[in-house]
């Protein structure tokens, strides 16, 4: 496929009426004491510039064909290159995710979660082995394009947040739009309709610094969403909040999951965040153990793998 065809695959895909519905939803769970009271948020900025297709309930695929995997990893070797030493911290991974699927990649502290985020989110390239994307293997593109899917394709949520310090609230959520040729007052109009679902409206103008764990994951989540992005990345997602802010960061996530269709892929080591998942991906030293499949909620089963 060419540049061009990938683009407007990807404008295809990003309907931006899709996520209105589950982020109300979702918006649920936003504390209401925390919400603005100022202007009109109920105004819905992504409905104001599709046409009636992009507006209509229909789904929008993001494969031409839904049997293909959104993302397929084959032999995937990543070898770190340390003076003389080689460490080899993926070793031969190979993985389909399709699209809709809530994946947990599951493993303990060095085990590779990082790096493999760091392939599935057109971050990094493996050294051996084929990531595709979209059936593209995306070794084949060059920088300008991988900026494109990730501008567009992926919302990537980190463990440290990776908020810009010296912005406030509004302008880190702003700043995936910046990039996307967006018009200025409506990419305006998304942060704070983002932030307002967030239940952070009222913190606008704060720093990250001004901010709980809490909220600026929040914020984090609410940038991840800014271009409507059909795949969410996340990093250890709860990794640096309490137990009750990770459950409403998790429970947020489940309901795009759920409501949107949208992909979601967490890797962590916390083994609570299972019950979220339909899909299971086990990894220790670099290598796939196990995947399971799941119906969502069920209990897990008892013979995982002891994480620690
Ligand atoms: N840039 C790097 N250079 C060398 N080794 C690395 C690098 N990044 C990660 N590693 C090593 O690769 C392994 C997997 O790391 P990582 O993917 O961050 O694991 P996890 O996220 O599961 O904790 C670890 O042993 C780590 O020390
Ligand atoms: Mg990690």
């Amino acid at each position: 496929m060419t540049l061009t065809g990938i683009i407007d695959s990807f404008k295809t895909i990003l309907n931006p009426s899709k996520i209105m519905n589950s982020l109300e939803g979702a918006a649920s769970f936003s504390d209401s004491s925390e919400r603005d009271s100022e202007g009109d948020l109920k105004i819905n900025p992504y409905f104001n510039f599709g046409n009636d297709a992009a507006n209509s309930s229909n789904a929008v695929r993001i494969s031409q064909n839904k049997d293909e995997p959104l993302i397929k990893l084959t032999d995937v070797w990543k070898i770190y290159q340390m003076g003389e030493v080689e460490f080899a911290a993926l070793k031969g991974i190979n993985l389909e995710i399709y699209e809709g699927e809530f994946l947990i990649i599951l493993g303990p502290s060095g085990s590779g979660k990082s790096t493999m985020m760091n392939l599935l989110g057109c971050l990094d390239l493996p050294s051996k082995g084929t990531v595709c994307l979209n059936s593209k293997d995306i070794s084949e593109l060059d920088e300008s394009e991988l900026a494109i899917i990730r501008g567009k394709m992926i919302g990537f949520i980190f463990q440290t947040f990776n908020l810009i310090p010296t912005l406030s609230t509004e302008e880190n959520v702003l700043l995936p739009l910046e990039f996307q040729e967006e018009d200025r007052q409506i990419a305006r109009q998304k942060a704070l309709y983002l932030l307002d679902i967030v239940g952070l409206a009222n913190k606008k103008q704060n720093l990250p610094s001004q901010l709980s764990g809490g909220q600026r994951q929040r914020v984090a989540i609410a940038r991840s969403l800014a271009v409507n992005p059909p795949i969410i990345l996340a990093d250890e997602p709860t990794g640096n909040l309490d137990t009750k802010t990770g459950n409403y960061i998790l429970d947020f996530l489940d309901e795009l999951h759920a409501r949107e269709g949208k992909t979601i892929i967490i890797v962590t080591h916390d083994l609570e965040l299972v019950k979220y998942a339909t899909r299971v991906v086990y990894i220790r030293d670099g290598e796939i153990e196990k995947i399971e499949t799941r119906t969502k909620n069920e209990p897990s089963t008892k013979n995982e793998p002891n994480l620690n």
